[in-house]
């Protein structure tokens, strides 16, 4: 699929972010890696497939699929954990579709993952990094990270921030009518980032339903000339499909992608610092996470909860940043 040379070249700035990515590709996933795999804000050292969306043989071969797509071959490229800490696996191929990236052509690209294993590579990077340098965007269940945290405790120190998609409070569950997906999933993982004591900055579903794409909208991008930009409009035209119906609204909301963009443009968002717990023994409410927006606990604050943004503001940079392909 590569059509030019590798892009590296452009992403020679300085002060650079230091960043991970963790995902379950996922058609939103993949819209968030197009703004990641275009910013020069970033020091991309890798990214890092979990399962999710659909199961990890998929996951990982999508994300070679969408660096390819990219021309970002540079990238080095890793395959997580399997499935939860605890639990059985759940996919949501009735969403997602059977590849996770549904429509787009599923190939054998020519770049490779590592043979290290993701948590491996999380490990050593944190290893060989700063205090408070390395920022993670987790954009699937919580499974590698939380393995990181587990295995090597003492490095926690050396990551600056956890940007991380999941979790629903005044919005309600879109798997459970307590939970969202990617916590629901793996929610002992969670509560292990969450008691980590390193800064998150969480997107749950109370800000990602705010960010709705719509024809207008996924006409924006359908009218950019490149093929970056035509796989995220065939992708937004697949994934729009279940959510439309089933929130009876004109498109889906774009989760992932609200990770990138706050890191690209973090005043487009209202964050507040709350103290934030998972549900761990209920099967009723498993996953549900308890943000105490309005302090009614002395629980200390644990996460920036996102509650608005700016909707034209991040379609806005989403379409910008397709459209320099
Ligand atoms: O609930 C939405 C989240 O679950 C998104 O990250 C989506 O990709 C799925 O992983
Ligand atoms: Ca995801």
């Amino acid at each position: 699929m590569s059509l030019k040379a590798p892009r590296q070249a452009k992403f020679k700035a300085i002060n650079k972010m230091p960043l991970i990515i963790d995902c379950d590709p996922g058609q939103d996933d993949a819209l968030m890696l197009f703004m990641a795999l275009n910013a020069p804000e970033f020091d991309l050292r890798g990214i890092v497939a979990v399962a999710g969306n659909v199961p990890l043989a998929a996951t990982e071969l999508n994300i070679r699929i969408l660096a390819d797509i990219c021309n970002r071959t540079d990238v080095p490229l890793y395959s997580g954990c399997e499935k939860p800490l605890q639990r059985s696996l759940i996919t949501a191929e009735y969403v997602h579709g059977k590849t996770g990236i549904d429509p787009l052509e599923i190939y054998q690209p020519q770049v490779q993952l590592q043979a290290q294993h993701g948590v491996d590579f999380i490990i050593d990077t944190l290893t060989n990094a700063a205090d408070n340098e390395i920022t993670i965007v987790a954009t699937g269940p919580m499974t590698n990270i939380a393995t990181v945290l587990s295995r090597a405790p003492q490095l926690s120190v050396r990551i600056k921030q956890i940007v991380m998609m999941g979790g629903a409070m005044f919005e309600g569950g879109n798997v459970t009518p307590s939970a969202e997906f990617n916590v629901y999933l793996d929610p002992e993982a969670l509560d292990i980032v969450l008691k980590a004591g390193r800064p998150i900055y969480a997107f749950g579903l109370d800000v990602t339903h705010k960010v709705m794409s719509s024809p207008k909208r996924v006409a924006a991008i359908r009218a950019l000339d490149n093929p970056v930009a035509q796989a995220a409009a065939d992708m937004l035209e697949f994934f729009d499909r279940y959510d439309s119906q089933k929130y009876a609204s004109e498109g889906a909301p774009l989760h992932d992608p609200c990770t990138v963009a706050f890191l690209l443009q973090p005043e487009m968002f209202k964050m507040k610092a709350c103290a934030c717990q998972v549900e761990l023994n209920s099967e009723l409410t498993r996953g549900h996470t308890a943000v105490d927006f309005w302090q009614v606990t002395d629980q200390p604050h644990n996460i920036h909860w996102a509650h608005d943004v700016n909707a034209e503001e991040f379609f806005t940079l989403l379409t910008d940043r397709l459209s320099d392909y």
